[in-house]
């Protein structure tokens, strides 16, 4: 049987592909191992920049060792409870972090610190954050997702929502779950849909009434002390006056003594 004259050329063709796949093979791994988190899985995203999926990994924090030029992070679908201060502190590039469908209960002053020049989404729906903190989000202007929180309307919600810098529409995304004091009739409402609805009203007026009694307490302090003062003011003036009427009474006795002693 004669053999095709292109048949020495064959395997040279098959180590070709070979060699191409190792290399890229060679590649890849090369890029999981150098440029991505251990446990989360990079691509090259096809809006540019690169892509980590950490979702639905069981994971309990934010990885340490993300690549520094991410530009999507997700971390959707884990078991994040919270996130440290400077978490994504270097990742200069990052413009989408993904932290939906976790377990966070609050959000630790600087947690963001760092991304306020290239975030543009934040995605922090269905947790379970009660309290916003303006200290977390310093200076981030990007939109976000808050939905989906069991919100908890109060005082301190309230002067928060007024020192964030996110995107206004974004905040509409804070549907009070409850509130304080709970008769404001704001749960189950957008808080900011809520007109004319000040819950620093009550606040206040429970600080006014603790600025009174403190007020009250030093007031009664000072009078106490002025009658004490007085008082014991007019038992000193009284022993004074007792000890000099004594005195002339004294000379006399011991006059007579002496007269006493000179008959003698
Ligand atoms: C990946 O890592 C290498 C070496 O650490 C670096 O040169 C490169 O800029 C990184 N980024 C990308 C997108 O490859
Ligand atoms: C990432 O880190 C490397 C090494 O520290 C640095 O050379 C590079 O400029 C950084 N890239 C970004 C986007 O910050
Ligand atoms: C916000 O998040 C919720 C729950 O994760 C989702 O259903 C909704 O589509 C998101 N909205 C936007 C505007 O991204």
């Amino acid at each position: 049987m004669p053999l095709p004259g292109n048949w020495l050329l064959r395997p040279s063709a098959a180590a070709h592909l070979l060699l191409h796949g190792l290399v890229l093979t060679t590649f890849c791994v090369y890029r999981v191992t150098a440029n991505c988190s251990r446990s989360c899985y990079c691509s090259e995203s096809p809006e540019g920049g690169l892509e980590v999926r950490c979702s639905g990994l069981s994971l309990a924090q934010v990885p340490g060792d993300l690549p520094n030029d991410t530009r999507r992070l997700y971390l959707d679908y884990n078991r994040i409870t919270t996130v440290p201060t400077d978490a994504f502190l270097g990742l200069t590039l990052l413009s989408e972090l993904d932290l939906s469908h976790n377990d966070l209960t609050q959000l630790e002053p600087g947690t963001f610190r760092g991304l306020a020049n290239s975030l543009e989404f934040l995605d922090l729906s269905a947790n379970r954050l009660m309290a916003l903190d303006p200290l977390a989000f310093e200076g981030l202007r990007s939109r976000a997702n808050l939905t989906h929180n069991p919100w908890h309307c109060d005082c301190s919600l309230q002067t928060a929502m007024l020192l964030l810098d996110l995107e206004p529409a974004s905040l509409a995304g804070v549907v009070c779950q409850t509130s304080e004091p709970k008769e404001a009739g704001v749960e189950g409402l957008p808080f900011l849909l809520v007109a004319g609805v000040d819950l620093c009203a009550a606040a206040k007026k429970t600080t006014d009434v603790a600025m009174l009694v403190t007020m009250f307490g030093w007031f009664a302090m000072v009078i106490s002390y002025l009658v004490y003062y007085v008082r014991h003011n007019q038992e000193d003036t009284r022993r004074h006056l007792e000890y000099l009427k004594s005195l002339p009474n004294r000379q006399g006795r011991s006059e007579q003594s002496s007269t006493l002693s000179t008959v003698v």
